[in-house]
């Protein structure tokens, strides 16, 4: 088994994911990490850099008005265009905001492990500036599908079921797969890697462990494993 994943260092940076567009659905975590930063970086789809259109300035207002606390806005552009360039721009933004303010909050819809910008942005930070993505955080949020799951009151997968997600492209696409439900005591020989392979045990609680690679065999129920698809 591999090197126990770092947690924490200072943080000067947070990706804090919103949750699905209602501002009762931002964690705590995220709401002290909106509390405690120097300055918000907001994204925008429009390029005059107003906020008219924009779903996270209005819950990031919701939240200053109903929890009495007050940020410099820092908008960012972001056209969704896909190009390093439009990255390149909003780190640049994100590093300025940090330098004038000590940190900044990044936010995002929903879960930033779904289909967020914040992992372009990341791996720009840590390829440029290694000591900023050191002190980098990314605060987990609510995706836009387990709301709608709950909205039904229908599972996403229960019991012997699985669950997939799948963008709508005209091409196959690799995947990452999450492994859940072990028995104790089994051997992991058989769990396929394709990608990069992660076992967490016991998140957040006593005896949590986060390590790159699999288990030889499972101790704990409250194990899962990720096989992270690899990025170019
Ligand atoms: C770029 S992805 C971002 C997903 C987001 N990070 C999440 O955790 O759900 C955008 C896609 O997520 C889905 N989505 C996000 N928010 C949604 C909402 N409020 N209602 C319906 N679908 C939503 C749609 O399929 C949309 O095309």
């Amino acid at each position: 088994m591999g090197t126990k994943v770092n947690k924490k260092d200072k943080i000067k940076l947070s990706m804090v994911s919103l949750g699905p567009g209602d501002h009762e659905l931002v964690t705590i975590k995220a709401l002290k990490a909106l509390k405690s930063c120097g300055a918000i970086c907001i994204p925008t789809k429009s390029a005059d850099n107003s906020f008219n259109r924009s779903i996270t300035h209005k819950i990031i207002s919701k939240l200053m008005d109903e929890f009495g606390f007050d940020k410099p806005i820092l908008p960012i552009y972001s056209p969704m265009n896909f190009k390093h360039d439009d990255w390149q721009y909003q780190v640049d933004i994100i590093q300025k905001g940090i330098k004038e303010y000590g940190s900044v909050s990044f936010v995002t819809l929903g879960d930033s492990a779904i289909y967020s910008t914040v992992y372009y942005l990341l791996d720009i930070i840590k390829k440029q500036d290694k000591k900023l993505y050191k002190k980098s955080e990314v605060i987990a949020g609510i995706t836009s599908f387990s709301y709608a799951s709950s909205q039904m009151k229908k599972p996403l997968c229960l019991g012997d079921t699985a669950f997939k997600i799948v963008p709508l492209l005209d091409k196959e696409v690799p995947s990452t797969t999450v492994y859940m439900r072990p028995k104790i005591g089994m051997e992991t020989d058989n769990i396929e890697e394709n990608g990069k392979i992660y076992t967490f045990e016991n998140l957040n609680m006593q005896g949590e462990t986060m390590t790159k690679g699999k288990v030889k065999k499972v101790r704990k129920y409250m194990t899962l494993f990720i096989d992270f698809i690899k990025w170019k």
